[in-house]
């Protein structure tokens, strides 16, 4: 019998090697034969820093919720492959992006915790106060070229060796944005393709719950001691359900799952029926959107947006959580619990909130603590890639085939699954 682990890359690999396609030989094969994605893209330095430009800088990446930048001049500043991104919007009720950059001499704007730009709704640098417009037009740039000079005092601020300067030369750098349900996405390239073309399928599958007027309630924020493709990975199979989650296991059960796939940059899994209330926790609370028909109305929708997005969708509440990277072995997950309006108006709203708020929390904690302890063995050279369970794990290979496509510079979207792949168990 051969060793199939002694024929996988032995560790380290080179780097120089991760943008060959030979190197993922194993993770290219059908499912039923496939190993996992190498160890080392998920611990070394030299990957992290080749998938940040080759993943997060090529694509659409989700960043934040809609009503977080409602009206105009509200603002949140996220990051994006390293890169600190301002995301607005303008007069005319325009989402736009910046660069979190002045045109001056590179100044950071925005800090974090920045929720609407200055007064006058103007984006004005620190450092030496050139200001921007929400539609990124550089308005001024003191006592440089004529602007903001003191009354009487012209002749000092003589603008004549300002010679080819041009404000309008001067903007902030533009980032693409564009807004999906309630989630809104950058891309860093400079002519990204329409975010419809990364979706696929995905907003007719999920059209029935009218999610661009969802809204904020809760938010989170976990510090990972893992790999942002851990946090990924272990959120797109249920293979683990009944030894991670016990109290989820009873909301909702194991083969209750299914696959739900269609053509996009995204692994799809289902429960339906999505049961509602045990010992455990569950989902009542709030209301169902309104108008739910057939499977919207009885199911839950997990679904990873490539790369590094979660999204869950129930009857009655959303839940989101954007996996960061920070580090090889590091990543900071901001998670946000959603409901519709219809949802809201409820008498018993904030407990119902409460009781989501508690169960998403101990469910994330129990995920947090298993894919740490992944990130731990994944560090041990001896171990050089695993046989992934073909039963469960099929997202896991569709998405780490996703980042082996940008890692050796293939653009394509995946195909949806077969109709026979998609259910295990008997269909309810
Ligand atoms: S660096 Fe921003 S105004 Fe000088
Ligand atoms: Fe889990």
């Amino acid at each position: 019998m051969s060793d199939v682990h002694a024929s996988l890359p032995a560790r380290p690999v080179d780097p120089a090697a991760f943008t060959d396609e030979s190197l993922y030989a194993a993770t290219r094969l059908p499912v039923e034969l496939a190993s996992t994605l190498l160890p080392d893209a998920y611990t070394t330095p030299e990957f992290f820093a080749l998938e940040r430009e080759k993943v997060f800088a090529t694509g659409w990446v989700a960043v934040g919720c809609t009503a977080d930048v409602a009206r105009p001049g509200d603002c949140v500043v996220v990051e994006v492959a390293g890169r600190s991104v301002i995301v607005t919007r303008d007069r005319e009720g325009a989402l736009r992006a910046f660069h979190n950059v002045c045109r001056h001499r590179a100044t950071t704007l925005l800090t974090a915790d920045a929720r609407h730009v200055g007064r006058g709704g103007r984006i004005r640098c620190p450092y030496h106060a050139w200001a921007y417009d929400l539609d990124g037009a550089c308005l001024g740039t003191p006592l440089f070229e004529g602007s903001d000079v003191p009354a009487g005092q012209e002749p000092v601020f003589d603008t004549a060796p300002a010679r080819a300067f041009d404000r309008a030369d001067h903007g902030l750098l533009p980032v693409a944005v564009e807004s999906w349900g309630f989630l809104v996405f950058v891309s860093l390239e400079p002519e990204p393709g329409p975010l419809s073309a990364q979706l696929g399928d995905l907003p007719r599958r999920l059209a029935g719950y009218r999610l661009e007027g969802w809204l904020p309630q809760r938010r989170g924020r976990y510090d990972v001691a893992a790999n942002h493709k851990l946090v990924g990975e272990n959120f797109m199979e249920y293979y683990h359900l009944p030894w991670v989650h016990p109290e989820l296991s009873q909301v909702s059960r194991f083969s209750d799952h299914y696959r739900w796939q269609g053509s996009g940059m995204y692994t799809g899994m289902c429960t339906t029926p999505v049961s509602r209330n045990s010992d455990a926790g569950g989902w009542d609370g709030l209301n169902p959107v309104h108008g739910l028909a057939g499977r919207d109305a009885d199911s839950g929708r997990f679904v990873w947006l490539f790369p590094s997005t979660a999204l869950v969708v129930l009857p009655n509440h959303a839940f989101v959580l954007f996996a960061q990277p920070v580090a090889p072995n590091r990543t900071v997950e901001t998670t946000v619990l959603l409901a519709h309006p219809d949802s809201l108006d409820h008498p018993d709203r904030e407990a119902g909130l409460d009781r989501l708020e508690k169960f998403w929390d101990l469910v994330n904690r129990q995920d947090v603590e298993i894919v740490e302890r992944v990130q731990q063995g994944l560090a041990n050279p001896a171990y050089r890639g695993g046989r992934m369970c073909f039963r469960f794990e099929e997202p896991l290979h569709r998405f780490q085939n996703m980042v082996v496509d940008r890692m050796v510079g293939l653009r394509r979207v995946p195909a949806g699954d077969p109709a026979a792949m998609a259910r295990m168990f008997p269909d309810p």
